[in-house]
């Protein structure tokens, strides 16, 4: 899909993104002071739709955006974006700032209408549980100074701009981070998973992550099948230095592995059998989320 032919959905209306403008007084454009969700479809196929809009409603609620849109407002823009543009593995993007003022001031404006867009863009095949073909992903790490509330999925990701550039200067794919403690948190654009004896382990939820839903569709779908043991806890990065396995998740990736960590080999250097295990039942289940 050439990017000029792409129909964009902006304030009510489905148009060529040629045609959708904005006001510079937008709150979005000038604090960053908005919310967004990715969600991934394959052949017009939602993965995860009602909880990303549950994020993308728990978001506005937390930073004090009225929008009166629920689930099925959101999946019908999301069908049309994806009826008009191809109907192929595709990114739906979607983004409510909180309007256009008509002056920068920092308080909250009382009564201007937010702004809604939602764009769709090309994602690749969703990833197959084989070791040979998988991405294998490279990884550096850092202290991560971005905010405390990184359980808000917030348009302001300039903390998360900065981290992932980080990598892209170190000729890595993501970069992971970790707070003063020594802990991991997550990843400039992804959350983490270590395997240890054949143990899944993830942090759990608080201000220094963003509640991710593969994280989130891959723990109960682990737990489900009850193979593997799952826990949500405290890693330390001495526990991520000595992991058998190290995966990046998100929603364009489901589960990535991870075969080197800061330039060394991230248990033996190749992708995991754990890793290959996790990715086949996600593959197999998450069409029921
Ligand atoms: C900082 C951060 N953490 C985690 C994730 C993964 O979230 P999800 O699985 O909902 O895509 C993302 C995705 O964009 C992210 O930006």
């Amino acid at each position: 899909m050439a990017i000029d032919n792409n129909i964009v959905f902006l304030n009510g209306q489905f148009i060529p993104i040629s045609e959708a403008k904005i006001s510079p007084m937008d709150r979005g454009f000038l604090f960053g002071d908005g919310i967004y969700e990715v969600v991934p479809s394959y052949a017009t196929r939602l993965v995860g739709f009602g909880l990303h809009i549950e994020r993308m409603q728990n978001g506005l609620k937390a930073i004090g955006i009225k929008l009166n849109m629920g689930v099925d407002d959101w999946r019908n823009i999301a069908q049309n974006l994806i009826e008009k543009n191809g109907k192929g593995n595709l990114g739906l993007y979607f983004h409510v700032s909180r309007g256009a003022d008509v002056k920068r001031f920092h308080a909250y404006p009382e009564h201007i209408q937010p702004t809604v867009f939602a764009y769709a863009f090309d994602i690749p095949a969703a990833p197959i549980a084989d070791k040979k073909s998988v991405k294998q992903y490279k990884v550096t790490s850092t202290e991560d100074l971005r905010w405390k509330r990184c359980q808000i999925k917030s348009t302001s990701l300039l903390g998360n701009v900065m981290h992932f550039q980080q990598g892209q200067e170190a000729g890595v794919h993501e970069t992971i981070l970790y707070n003063q403690r020594n802990e991991l948190t997550e990843a400039s654009a992804c959350n983490v998973f270590i395997v240890k004896n054949e143990v899944v382990i993830t942090p759990r939820l608080d201000n220094q992550l963003l509640p991710g839903i593969t994280r989130n569709m891959l723990l109960d779908i682990l737990r489900k099948d009850g193979t593997l043991q799952v826990q949500e806890r405290t890693i330390s990065m001495s526990e991520v230095r000595t992991a058998d396995e190290l995966w990046l998740t998100s929603s364009s990736k489901e589960i990535a592995p991870v075969v080197e960590l800061d330039g060394k080999h991230v248990g033996k250097g190749n992708v995991g059998n754990i890793w290959l295990l996790a990715q086949s039942l996600y593959a197999a289940n998450k069409h029921h989320y």
